[in-house]
C-alpha cells in the first residue's frame, strides 16, 4: 500500500504548527512564564527551545521521514527490541486524547456561554457548580455522566473524526489550512483590542518583568523543559507520524525550525493577550495582578470569563476567545489522535477509514469518564503523571537510545543536511547527546522524587495510585507486551 503524503510543504508546516499550538500555548505558557520569573523565564525557555526543542524536532522529522513510519515502526526499524518505546509514546497520545477532548468540549460550551456572559458575577461558582457539577467527588469517585458536557465533547470528536477519516491530504491538511489562519487572525484581533485597554500595559509589565532570582531554581528549568516537549508535540509519537507522510527528499531542518519558531512566537502572543486582559481586569477590580492570575483550567474557565464580563464589546470578544481556544485545541487533538491511528494502520495494514472509526469510537467512550462530576479531578491527576513522568521519561529514553546506544546522530545529521535548505552543525549532536539528556535526567529524577515522596496536590495516595501510577505503568506494560508477543512493526510496509 502506497504511504499517504502531504499535498504541499505549506500544508505540512501548517499541520505541524497546528499540532504544536494548542491548549498548552494558551493556558499553560502565560501562567508558567509569570510563575517562573516573568521575563527571566525566557532565558531557560529559549535555552530549552534551542538545546532540546529544535534538535528534537529535527531528529523526529528525520526519523519519521526516513523510516516512513509511525513511532512503533520507526523504533522497530532501529531495533525490533525497541518497538515498545513507540507503543508507549502512542499510548501516551491515546491517554492525552481522551482528556484533551474534554477541555476542548468545555471550550465549545463556553463559546455559547460567552455570547451572554452566562456565568454572571460568579464565574468560579458557575464553572465548578453549575457547569461541571463537581460535588464531593474524587479522581476515583467520579459521580455520573453529565449530558450537557457529553454533547460538546462529542462535537469535538466528530470534527476530529472527520479530519482523520478524510486522510492526510484531504482531511488533516485541509483542516489545518482552514484552522491555522483563522486562529492567528482571531488572536491578532483580540490582541489589537485588549492591548489598548487601561491597565493592559501593567499586565504586560508583570509578564515580562524579569525576576532573575528565579533562574537558579531547578524547578524553573524543569518547567521550561517540560513545557517545550508538550508544546512542540515531540516525544509522544505525533511528529514522527506527521513527518512520515513527507514526500521523499523534503526539507527537514528549515521545516523543523519554522515549526518551533512559529509555535514559540505564538506562545508569546498568547501571553501578551492573556496578561493584557489580566492587567485590565486587575485595574477594574482595583486589585494587584497577582490576585487575579491563575493557571490551566482556572485561567481559561474562571479568570478569563470574569475578565470578559468586564470587557467592552464582551459579546464579541468573549466568543472570539473561546473560538480561538477551541480551534487551537482541535488542531492539536487531530494530531494526537492521528499518532494513534497511523500506528495501528502501520502495524495491522487495516484501512484508515476502519481504524479511524474504531479509534475515535473507543476514544469517545473512554472520554465519557471526563464528562462526569469528578472528571476534572481525574483529568488533573492523569495529566500531571502523563506529563511529568510519561512524556519526559519517554523523551529521555529516546535521547539516550538514539544518541548513545545506537549512535545514530552522525547519520541522522547527514541525512537531514542532504535534503535540507540549511545545514546544521555539530551543535545538533552535542545537544541531543549531552546537554538535553543531562538536564532531562535531573528533571525526571526530581519529578520522580517529588511524586513518590509528596504525591500531587492534596489528592489521596490511593487516588494517585489508581489514576496516576496505574495509568503510566499500565500503558508501559501494554507496550512491552505488544513488543513481546506480536510480529515486529518493521516487517510491514516499505
Ligand atoms: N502541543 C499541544 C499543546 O500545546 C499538545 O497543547
Amino acid at each position: 500500500m502506497q504511504r499517504e503524503q502531504w499535498g504541499s510543504r505549506v500544508g505540512f508546516i501548517l499541520a505541524a504548527v497546528g499540532s504544536a499550538i494548542g491548549l498548552g500555548n494558551i493556558w499553560r505558557f502565560p501562567y508558567m512564564a509569570y510563575e517562573n520569573g516573568g521575563g527571566a523565564f525566557f532565558i531557560p525557555y529559549l535555552f530549552a527551545m534551542l538545546t532540546a526543542g529544535i534538535p528534537f524536532m529535527i531528529m523526529e522529522f528525520t526519523l519519521g521521514s526516513r523510516m516512513r513510519g509511525s513511532a512503533p515502526r520507526v523504533f522497530s526499524k532501529i531495533s525490533t527490541k525497541l518497538e515498545w518505546l513507540g507503543w508507549f509514546q502512542v499510548f501516551i497520545s491515546a491517554v492525552i486524547a481522551v482528556y484533551y477532548v474534554a477541555v476542548v468540549g468545555w471550550s465549545i460550551s463556553y463559546i455559547g456561554f460567552a455570547f451572554e456572559n452566562s456565568w454572571g458575577a460568579d464565574a468560579k461558582g458557575f464553572f465548578f457548580g453549575e457547569y461541571l457539577k463537581l460535588g464531593e467527588n474524587s479522581p476515583t469517585n467520579l459521580g455520573s455522566i453529565q449530558t450537557h458536557i457529553v454533547i460538546p465533547v462529542m462535537i469535538a470528536w466528530a470534527i476530529t473524526f472527520a479530519a482523520i477519516f478524510g486522510g492526510v491530504k484531504s482531511g488533516i491538511e485541509r483542516a489545518s489550512k482552514i484552522m491555522m489562519p483563522v486562529l492567528f487572525i482571531m488572536v491578532l484581533i483580540l490582541i489589537g483590542r485588549v492591548i489598548f485597554l487601561p491597565g493592559a500595559v501593567e499586565g504586560l509589565n508583570f509578564l515580562f518583568k524579569p525576576d532573575f532570582s528565579k533562574i537558579a531554581d531547578p524547578k524553573v528549568w524543569s518547567a521550561a523543559y517540560g513545557q517545550i516537549f508538550f508544546t512542540l508535540s515531540v516525544g509522544f509519537a505525533i511528529m514522527l507520524a506527521y513527518s512520515s507522510y513527507l514526500p521523499q527528499k523534503s526539507d527537514i531542518n528549515n521545516n523543523a525550525m519554522m515549526t518551533v519558531f512559529i509555535n514559540c512566537g505564538f506562545s508569546i502572543l498568547a501571553g501578551t493577550m492573556i496578561f493584557a486582559i489580566l492587567g485590565y481586569m486587575a485595574q477594574q477590580q482595583g486589585v494587584g495582578i497577582q490576585d487575579v492570575v491563575s493557571d490551566g483550567v482556572g485561567l481559561a474557565f474562571i479568570t478569563i470569563p470574569t475578565a470578559i464580563s468586564l470587557l467592552p464589546m464582551s459579546e464579541v470578544l468573549g466568543p472570539l476567545f473561546f473560538i480561538a481556544l477551541t480551534v487551537a485545541g482541535l488542531s492539536s487533538l487531530i494530531s494526537i489522535v492521528e499518532a494513534v491511528v497511523s500506528a495501528i494502520i502501520d502495524k495491522s495494514g487495516i484501512q484508515r477509514k476502519v481504524v479511524a472509526t474504531i479509534v475515535c469510537g473507543t476514544g469517545a467512550v473512554v472520554s465519557l469518564a471526563f464528562t462526569t462530576n469528578g472528571g476534572l479531578l481525574l483529568l488533573d491527576v492523569v495529566d500531571h503523571y502523563i506529563n511529568q513522568v510519561g512524556i519526559l521519561g519517554s523523551c529521555l529514553v529516546e535521547l539516550v537510545l538514539i544518541g548513545w546506544v545506537f549512535k545514530m546522530l552522525p547519520q541522522l545529521r547527514e541525512h537531514a543536511n542532504n535534503v535540507s535548505e540549511i545545514t546544521i552543525g555539530q551543535w545538533f549532536e552535542i545537544c541531543i547527546k549531552f546537554v538535553s539528556p543531562a538536564i532531562l535526567a535531573v528533571i525526571v529524577g526530581l519529578n520522580l522524587k517529588n511524586v513518590i515522596n509528596e504525591g500531587y496536590d492534596d489528592y489521596a495516595k490511593s487516588d494517585l495510585l489508581t489514576a496516576g501510577w496505574a495509568v503510566v505503568g499500565g500503558i508501559l506494560l501494554l507496550a512491552i507486551i505488544i513488543n513481546l508477543v506480536t510480529k515486529p512493526a518493521a516487517s510491514k510496509g516499505e
